[in-house]
């Protein structure tokens, strides 16, 4: 496998958030892989920024132990991690404060006006509207990009003044409303499969896929985000963007090219054929659980410090889009956390043959289904059945074709190609201006428009979710709302 790296032009990263959790975790490792890589120009600046006193070295002390901490293996070099060290800063800044901003305007500010500036917001909701309104008011955002991270808006009203806001200071163009999901490298080459090819393109519709399920099942719990998750749930944190998103690259009409607006175009079009579930339908197609104690580990309720707490921490949604290509294929769709194991996946389930000449035999025919595994490796399966090897008649088994194309994240393959995070595609992508992998304002606005009626109708209804248990495949509910159809979900393992 041969990958190229090609280099970006200097820039400058400013991180709001710098000394956050995900910067951490996430951002400064990505950013560090691609300076390892020789694809950042060290001529390059990324400039932590947050409310924390300290100082440069202060900062890059922090950023050592996070990527010490983060990144695995032998991939940390100190030679690289040297170099990479001297690209970073620091610049203490209270977004309140307008004599801050000043302090930030003096140090920060590039001395090359036509160099990539891109403003990488890291950091609580509550902080955008500060940011934004210090950048415009000391003329900072002029030619800059910036990029924000979910969650984008509450619901659909919040979204549209959040869009607004944006939009004042930043032109659409230069906005990069990041969805992770859209950087897994099995997301993209889903769209390799489904547009490179001309195989599977005459399958893709309703006459040949009998169901679509779209599981990000997790395994762990809150992971310290307690009062952030509890007012959002599993629908907020996860439905409306991330498996929203996959459903989209899952269901789109091919696009004109590769460009980002026809593609953000074709998304928008799943978005706005979604069936809007009012009413019944709310009760009939989806599913809210939360979990339950067990010997070793607290509830839902206990972990977020809310004993009364009705935040789904699982919900189960079965789907229809209203157009030609999927009217009669349900896409189900279901996230969740503490359940049996971290498994995301896509599956696309086809009809049986219309007739079968194997009858008589102990095994059952399954269905043909190819599966986009996202996690905890990065894979694609063919299901299909082949005849059982060797002598004693015609006997015919399931045989998974794979058609694994890397190593999981972070690992070697045999090829040497060490799989990127989904991160270092994205932040990359922003100083090279494609917005392909980002989101545009009304895609998300679109999806806020479906899932705020479902959430206004859990609402309405005064239930509660039901409870399941931990490590467990979900709530009964999800299985009695699939078990109506001829239909059963896979197995979260
Ligand atoms: C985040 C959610 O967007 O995605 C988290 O806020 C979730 O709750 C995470 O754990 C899952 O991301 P990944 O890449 O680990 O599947």
């Amino acid at each position: 496998m041969s990958h190229k790296i090609i280099p970006v032009p200097e820039f400058d990263y400013f991180v709001f958030g710098g000394t956050g959790d995900l910067a951490r975790r996430k951002l400064l490792p990505a950013l560090y892989y691609r300076f390892a890589d020789g694809q950042i120009p060290e001529s390059a600046r990324i400039i932590g920024c947050s409310r924390t006193d300290l100082d440069d070295i202060g900062y890059r002390q922090l950023v050592e132990d996070a990527l010490k901490e983060w990144i695995k293996g032998n991939d940390l070099d100190e030679q690289l991690l040297d170099g990479f060290l001297s690209i970073i800063s620091y610049q203490r800044i209270d977004v309140s404060d307008p004599n801050s901003w000043k302090d930030f305007e003096r140090n920060a500010s590039p001395t090359n006006p036509d160099r990539i500036t891109v403003y990488y917001l890291s950091v609580s909701p509550s902080l955008f509207l500060p940011i934004i309104q210090g950048l415009k008011d000391n003329g900072l955002h002029h030619h800059a990009r910036l990029v924000v991270e979910k969650p984008l808006g509450f619901d659909l009203k919040s979204a549209q003044e959040l869009n607004g806001f944006l939009l004042d200071a930043f032109d659409e163009s230069r906005i990069y409303r990041i969805d992770h999901y859209l950087g897994k490298e099995t997301v993209q080459n889903l769209m390799a499969l489904r547009f490179a090819n001309s195989l599977f393109e005459p399958m893709w519709n309703a006459r040949y896929i009998a169901n679509v399920q779209i599981t990000v099942a997790e395994s762990i719990g809150m992971g310290g985000r307690e009062e952030y998750y509890d007012r959002s749930g599993a629908m907020r944190d996860m439905m409306q963007n991330h498996l929203l998103q996959l459903l989209c690259l899952s269901a789109m009409e091919p696009p004109v090219s590769y460009k980002p607006d026809h593609i953000r175009d074709e998304k928008l079009k799943v978005l706005r054929s979604l069936q809007p579930l009012v009413g019944d339908d709310i009760r009939l197609n989806t599913v809210r659980g939360q979990y339950v104690e067990n010997d070793n580990d607290p509830s839902y309720r206990q972990e977020a410090k809310n004993p009364g707490s009705n935040t789904e921490s699982y919900v189960a949604i079965k789907a229809s889009i209203n157009n030609w290509r999927w009217s009669g294929t349900p896409f189900y769709l279901r996230t969740g956390k503490r359940l049996r194991a971290n498994m995301a996946e896509i599956s696309f389930e086809f009809r049986h043959a219309p007739h079968s000449i194997f009858t008589g035999l102990d095994t059952p025919i399954k269905p043909n289904a190819m599966v986009i595994r996202l996690q905890p490796d990065e894979r694609i399966d063919l299901e299909v059945m082949t005849k059982e090897p060797g002598p004693g008649g015609m006997r015919l088994r399931q045989s998974i074709l794979d058609a694994t194309f890397g190593g999981g994240s972070n690992s070697q393959t045999d090829q040497g190609f060490r799989m990127p995070d989904a991160y270092e595609r994205l932040l990359l992508d922003v100083v090279r201006g494609d917005q392909t992998l980002f989101m545009r304002g009304d895609e998300v606005e679109a999806a806020w428009c479906w899932v705020d009626s479902i959430i206004e109708g859990w609402a309405l209804s005064g239930e509660v979710p039901e409870t399941y248990e931990i490590a467990s495949q979900g709530p009964a509910g999800a299985f009695e709302l699939i078990a109506k159809t001829e239909h059963r979900w896979r197995t979260i393992q």
